[in-house]
């Protein structure tokens, strides 16, 4: 064990890279947030907080971690619900970071202030943040990359127009103003990472946790196994700890709902949860692999959930929340569930050496109460390859295209032998206290003629499968008929009847 690291743990302390140089931050509560540490202990005021919930984007801070290509991999984050303790072995960039103090501005800040794009300024930094990380990881992304990298920023006063005009232009600046270090963080491109990335990478590599991180302080205990065998140890000793992955359901809990978390085991250290196979039968997909990472390697394969994707959070949610953590909330409204059900796929649930594994769609029982035992937690996730000539698709109705909650999020997969359906599945999120397999709907179609008629009687099964609830989403009457006309949706852009744009009214009732 490296001397550093174990007076850093003796001492409840973290280590990480910012502006290039090592920083130990000791942990007095672990459950403070990145955003806190910054603007209360380092002063670092430029990253704002406005809703504290990973809505608005104010508070977008940039983290580095040793990526594939040998170089840095960036992902904008949210810091307002980042707990302080994950930032352990990472590299932070924050908007004071880019350019010297008094010197030049960075290319992007010179952008926003010559399109005009700010004026109280209190969103900038996070718009900065969020085109700080295009502008290193997109050599020349068009409007729909800039669109999506912006979907996390809000900006009440200037409009987004002057901002995307900056985010075009930010390319066409010299990179004069960039702080000394920043530059060493090479733009996408090229063959591998130059000398000085590398340097960098290394003195992010050297501060990597060899050991698992055990922190006891402000009355609550964190810890951060990392291996498979000190998870499950951690798990056994203290059976009522909470699992964090990537924190974007959690952070809430305690920047809005100000639970006090106990205890917290950290699964974001364990390099076995975190990795992607592809077999010949299934992709696996690691419980803590992003769902940036997660969803890029699902939409490989099934192009056509593309949109449902893109339209779920925002990538700052996206680079820090986990494909697993979405699994085993198991929210209602959870927007990735109905697709992985009607898929067939399948999850490995692990407790100690033990494994099993389960389809989706029995893991759910009741409203936030699903299948895990005691000292059981989720390992994996195994999504079917693609079989050839199967029908998918997966919608998701809410008040805004981007960022928002679904009131209605609706996935089928079709698989007809000629015109006859030989597999039907469908499933849905907001109609009942889980996401759930449409049965009744599914018998009604299933070894029938795909036709409007046969779609118009499956309509109508959806209301014997489903009685939802209204709430400030949606009322119970408007989800019963979003329901129905999403099938029908389904049915127009697979049937070739009609054009998929087609306006599509309730047939149902
Ligand atoms: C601004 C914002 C927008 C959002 N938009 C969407 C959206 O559009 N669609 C959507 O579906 N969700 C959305 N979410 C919710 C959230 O981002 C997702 O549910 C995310 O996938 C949670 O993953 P996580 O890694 O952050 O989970 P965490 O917050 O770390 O954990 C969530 C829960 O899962 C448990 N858990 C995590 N991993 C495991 C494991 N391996 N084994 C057992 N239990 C585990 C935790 O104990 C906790 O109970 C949004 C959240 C925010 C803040
Ligand atoms: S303060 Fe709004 S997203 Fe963090
Ligand atoms: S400039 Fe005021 S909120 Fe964006």
């Amino acid at each position: 064990m490296d001397l550093n690291d174990k007076q850093d743990v003796r001492r409840n302390r973290i280590r990480f890279v910012l502006d290039g140089e090592i920083v130990s931050a000791e942990i007095t509560d672990p459950t403070r947030t990145i955003l806190q540490y910054l603007r209360e202990d380092l002063r670092r005021t430029g990253t704002k907080e406005g809703c504290a919930e990973g809505d608005c984007g104010a508070c977008t801070v940039v983290i580095g971690e040793p990526g594939h290509n040998g170089g840095l991999q960036l992902r904008a984050v949210n810091s307002c619900i980042q707990f302080l303790p994950t930032l352990n072995g990472k590299l932070l960039l924050t908007v004071e970071s880019l350019s010297e103090p008094g010197g030049p501005l960075h290319p992007v800040q010179q952008a926003m202030v010559d399109y005009h794009a700010s004026q109280c300024g209190f969103c900038t930094p996070g718009f900065v943040m969020s085109l700080f990380a295009l502008y290193k990881t997109r050599r020349q992304p068009d409007r729909r990359e800039i669109d999506n990298s912006l979907a996390g920023n809000l900006c009440r006063c200037t409009g987004y127009r002057p901002i995307i005009e900056a985010a075009r232009s930010m390319y066409d600046y010299e990179g004069d103003g960039e702080s000394s270090w920043i530059r060493r963080v090479h733009r996408v491109g090229g063959n591998g990472a130059p000398p000085d990335e590398i340097r960098l990478v290394n003195l992010v590599k050297s501060i990597q946790p060899k050991f698992s991180l055990s922190i006891e302080a402000g009355g609550k205990r964190f810890f951060a196994p990392v291996s498979m065998t000190e998870l499950c140890a951690l798990i056994s000793q203290h059976p009522g700890a909470l699992l964090l992955a990537g924190g974007t359901d959690i952070g809430l809990w305690v920047t809005k709902r100000l639970r006090e978390l106990d205890t917290v085991i950290y699964l974001g250290c364990v390099p076995d949860l975190s990795t992607i196979d592809a077999g010949t039968d299934y992709l696996e997909i690691g419980a803590t692999v992003t769902l940036t990472d997660a969803m890029k390697a699902i939409c490989e394969i099934y192009p056509d959930l593309e949109e449902l994707f893109i339209r779920f959070a925002s990538p700052p949610i996206r680079n820090a929340g986990t494909l697993g953590g979405n699994v085993a909330n198991g929210s209602p409204i959870g927007d990735s569930m109905p697709a992985l059900i009607v898929l067939g796929t399948r999850i490995v649930l692990r407790r100690g050496d033990v494994t099993r594994e389960l389809p989706l769609d029995r893991f759910y029982i009741d409203y936030h109460k699903n299948d895990l035992h005691p000292g059981e937690f989720l390992q994996s996730i195994r999504v079917p390859v693609a079989v050839p000539g199967r029908l998918l698709r997966s919608y998701k109705i809410s008040k805004r295209f981007d960022q928002d909650i679904s009131a209605v999020c609706g996935a089928y997969s079709l698989q007809l032998d000629g015109d006859i359906v030989n597999d039907i599945r469908v499933a849905y999120g907001g109609m009942a206290a889980t996401p759930r397999r449409a049965h009744i709907c599914e018998r009604t179609l299933r070894d029938r003629e795909w036709t409007e008629d046969t779609v118009r009687s499956a309509m109508k099964a959806l209301d014997d499968d489903f009685a939802p609830i209204t709430d400030m989403r949606a009322s119970s009457g408007y989800r019963s008929t979003i329901a129905r006309n999403l099938l029908y949706r389904f049915f127009l852009e697979t049937s070739g009847s009609r054009n998929a744009n087609t306006q599509v009214y309730d047939y149902g009732s």
